[in-house]
Formats: C-alpha cells, sequence, structure tokens
C-alpha cells in the first residue's frame, strides 16, 4: 500500500475532486456502521486514518480541502493497492 498523491494534478491526483466529493469520502466513515466494516468489504485495509478522520467537521474538511487547491499539482501516478505476494 501506497499514500496518494492528494495534490490538484486532475489526472494523478484529485484535482478532479469537488469539495463535496472530498468531505463525502471522509464523512463515508462517520457511521458506527464504519467501525464494523470488515476488510473484505472494500477489499483492502488502509493505513489512512479514515475512521479518526471521519469525525472532522465540514468546516474543517473544507478548510483542509481549499487548502490541497493551493498545493503545486504533481504529476506522479500512484498505485496505491497491489495484492500481497
Ligand atoms: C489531514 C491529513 C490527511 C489528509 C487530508 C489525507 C487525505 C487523503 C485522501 C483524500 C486520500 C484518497 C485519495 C484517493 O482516493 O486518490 C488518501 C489516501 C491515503 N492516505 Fe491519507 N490523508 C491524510 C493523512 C494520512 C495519514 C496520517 C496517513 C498514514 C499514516 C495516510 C495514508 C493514506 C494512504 C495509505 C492512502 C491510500 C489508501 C486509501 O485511499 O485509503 N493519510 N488520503
Amino acid at each position: 500500500m501506497r499514500s496518494a498523491n492528494i495534490t490538484p494534478d486532475e489526472e494523478t491526483g484529485i484535482g478532479s475532486w469537488s469539495e463535496t466529493d472530498f468531505i463525502v469520502k471522509f464523512k463515508y466513515y462517520d457511521s458506527p456502521e464504519a467501525m464494523t466494516l470488515k476488510v473484505a468489504d472494500v477489499g483492502y485495509q488502509s493505513a489512512m486514518p479514515w475512521l479518526m478522520y471521519a469525525g472532522m467537521t465540514e468546516r474543517d474538511l473544507s478548510a483542509i480541502y481549499k487548502f490541497l487547491r493551493t498545493v503545486k499539482p504533481v504529476k506522479n501516478h500512484v498505485e496505491k493497492y497491489t495484492p500481497a505476494k
């Protein structure tokens, strides 16, 4: 597993994500059900602390999104997951 390119590059980063896409992605994990998701349900385990961050307010997530839009886009395709050997 490799951490994602979250610069605003359209092709290899999250440049095509709207602010709503960004917030929804985090808030998806803000439920009691999310606490019991099995790895098989999503395919791969992630080091990204989605459950921890899901409790952030939309205002905070919006501020993070706006900051990330100010970062220089980097063209760098990341293969986030590859099967274990
Ligand atoms: C405020 C801090 C952080 C923000 C805003 C953030 C944001 C994101 C976003 C938006 C993605 C999905 C990108 C995509 O689907 O292309 C992602 C993925 C990822 N992040 Fe983070 N992240 C943060 C902190 C961290 C930390 C602390 C770790 C690990 C210690 C981490 C590890 C990962 C990994 C491994 C992925 C790829 C796997 C996945 O999508 O779940 N991130 N991150």
